[in-house]
């Protein structure tokens, strides 16, 4: 097959068959394409779309790229849950003791961040001596000891996506739902998993900010993972606010511990317990949404998710001995009385990589130590001179950004609604 006819046929909005994707990839990974022509084929697929079995064949190519994650001999199924993104979201740090709680394996991998969301293996670096970077093996051995990790995509596993997600982030083409359906699904088959719970935000501050985009991308996840005879389940969940209180990485983690114990934002809490039942449903250990929630709030509130959190930390070579330190507190106050109507999620975010909690670019070295507390939500009443949150920074840094961050918060008069944590399920 010739590269540059099959980029043509695709540009002029033909589809590819199997044969031409399966080919296409699989010269990508030898090298026999090159990454130019890889990155002209992402931009037709982007300005064209693609179909079901298109979107499905090449989630198959990139899947035979690489290995996949050895299974043991064990029966238990293995699901996970995979969030395409917001502030504040620290659902998974949670989720995968919580699920390895209830009879199931959770082979999570994660990413870091970069842009204005963070990544939850940022989130778990600030926690001191923790790694993530484990070959399949030794992947294989942390599951079948603790019963969840959460790490690194392996280099072995779905090359071709690691290779071509570089190319797209460069090339313009991250934005496409075909694109994103495949990269994501390739690398949760290769984890061989048995159930697919998806997370898919929508709002100010997620990758999918209008309802109807968010809608087919979670659409085009169910539909490829029910061809591919993955489960998946998806929620569409808010993001025009930051999930809980805590946007930054040490001060998530400590949401978490305080989470764990029983403290911390209801929201988190509510979302990762649907979040998990999906789970539990998906890989059929449960028969009912009740059921499972039952079983999944016990564990949590005996004190075995927090077990589990702890086992799976230092079996990553973490050492956690309390909350984590954090740069010192400036309060930024409402400027005037009425209900927050909207807050913007991209001036937080961006405050939190100016501050060094986030990556301009990949290199970049995070301090764990900032962020911020967020202590509104959309709806709620607030004084003139009450705290809308704190920032966490140095003493120089400290007046800049409690001014901008006082804009952030947007105060009208009219009363407003809150906002629904959950939009719609898709299954
Ligand atoms: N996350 C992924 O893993 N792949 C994408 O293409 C986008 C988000």
């Amino acid at each position: 097959m010739i590269p540059a006819v099959l980029i043509a046929k695709k540009r002029d909005g033909h589809p590819l068959n199997d044969a031409e994707i399966a080919w296409f990839i699989e010269a990508f990974t030898r090298g026999e394409v090159s990454d130019p022509q890889m990155s002209a084929m992402a931009m037709a697929i982007c300005l064209r779309g693609m179909t079901p079995l298109e979107i499905s064949a090449l989630t198959a190519a990139m899947l035979a790229s690489g290995e996949t994650l050895p299974r043991d001999s064990s029966s238990v199924p293995r699901v996970d849950k995979h969030s395409t993104g917001g502030l504040g979201d620290k659902v998974s740090l949670i989720l995968a003791p919580l699920l390895a709680c209830c009879e199931v394996q959770v082979p999570m991998i994660s990413g870091r961040g970069l842009g204005l969301t963070g990544g939850t293996l940022d989130k778990l670096e600030s926690i001191p001596g923790f790694r993530c970077d484990f070959d399949l093996d030794q992947s294989a051995q942390l599951l079948k000891a603790v019963g969840c990790h959460i790490v690194s995509a392996s280099e072995r596993l779905a090359p071709a996506d690691r290779r071509l997600y570089s190319l797209r982030d460069v090339t313009g083409t991250v934005e496409s739902v075909s694109l994103i359906t495949a990269s994501i699904l390739s690398k949760k088959l290769a984890a061989s998993l048995d159930a697919l719970v998806m997370d898919v935000k929508v709002g100010s501050g997620a990758f999918m900010k209008s309802h109807s985009d968010a809608l087919q991308l979670a659409n085009a996840l169910v539909e490829t993972g029910t061809e591919m005879q993955l489960p998946v389940s998806a929620l569409m969940t808010d993001m025009d606010q930051p999930l809980g209180r805590a946007v930054g990485n040490a001060l998530e983690v400590n949401e978490v511990l305080d989470l764990l114990r029983g403290q911390g934002p209801g929201e988190v809490r509510e979302l990762t317990l649907q979040l998990s039942a999906e789970a539990l449903l998906a890989a059929k250990v449960c028969t009912s949404r009740d059921q499972a929630l039952l079983r999944l709030q016990r564990v949590w509130d005996d004190g075995s998710a927090m077990e589990r959190f702890e086992k799976m930390i230092a079996a990553q070579g973490g050492r956690i001995s309390g909350q984590l330190p954090v740069a010192a507190k400036h309060p930024i106050v409402a400027q005037r009385a009425g209900f927050v109507s909207a807050v913007q999620c991209s001036t937080i975010g961006q405050c939190v990589v100016e501050l060094g909690g986030g990556r301009r670019s990949a290199g970049d070295t995070i301090d764990p130590a900032v962020g911020l507390q967020v202590d509104v939500a959309i709806g709620e009443r607030m004084e003139s001179g009450q705290p809308l949150g704190f920032v966490f920074c140095s003493d120089d840094q400290a007046e800049r950004w409690t001014k901008e961050l006082q804009q952030a918060f947007v105060i009208a008069d009219e009363v407003v609604a809150p906002r629904p944590l959950i939009i719609q399920r898709i299954e």
